[in-house]
């Protein structure tokens, strides 16, 4: 069997773009710390409103008050539950004051749904059963005012009405 010149170079060119390819996301996951957003809990899904609640292990020596489901932090954080459900996000009324960084832990009691703060690149895939967790980093410059948050995974009949609103003060 003959391997032309040409094919050697394009199997070298194409082998060394696989390794290109593998180092950049090798690079973004563990240089950049970029992960997707994963599951760190199982939880019982029809029992989800009684056992949600903030947990301990979330709660730091320097917590402020806990309030609405919401833990509020002396430096800035929060530690935020949501809950979503056909068809709505709970808690509905989710005021942040000069937040720095919020952990949201999010689940849901029926379905799959898409936890999305619009304008934001907060967007997380929630399953029932399963607590979803990410960080987010607030930006210094994001502007105070009231963020959209929306489902966007298809979750029934009422999937368009599912929304509330956040309001961040500065
Ligand atoms: Cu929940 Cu769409």
């Amino acid at each position: 069997m003959t391997v032309h010149k040409e094919e050697k170079i394009w199997a070298f060119f194409v082998l060394g773009m696989v390794v290109v390819f593998l180092g950049a996301l090798a690079y973004a996951a563990w240089g950049l710390g970029l992960n997707t957003p994963y599951t760190v809990q199982q939880i019982p899904a029809e029992k989800t409103l009684e056992v949600f609640k903030p947990s301990v292990d979330c709660i730091n020596p320097n917590v402020k008050r806990v309030e609405n489901n919401i833990v509020i932090c002396e430096d800035g954080r929060y530690y935020v539950n949501i809950v979503g459900m056909r068809f709505r996000w709970l808690p509905s009324n989710i005021v942040l004051t000069n937040p720095k960084e919020v952990k949201f832990r999010i689940t849901a009691t029926d379905v799959i749904h898409g936890f999305q703060i619009a304008g934001t690149n907060v967007n997380v895939m929630v399953f029932p059963g399963y607590i979803a967790e990410i960080t987010w980093k607030i930006p210094p410059n994001l502007p105070a005012g009231k963020y959209l948050i929306v489902c966007n995974e298809y979750c029934g009949a009422g999937h368009q009405d599912m929304y509330t609103v956040m309001e961040i003060r500065k």
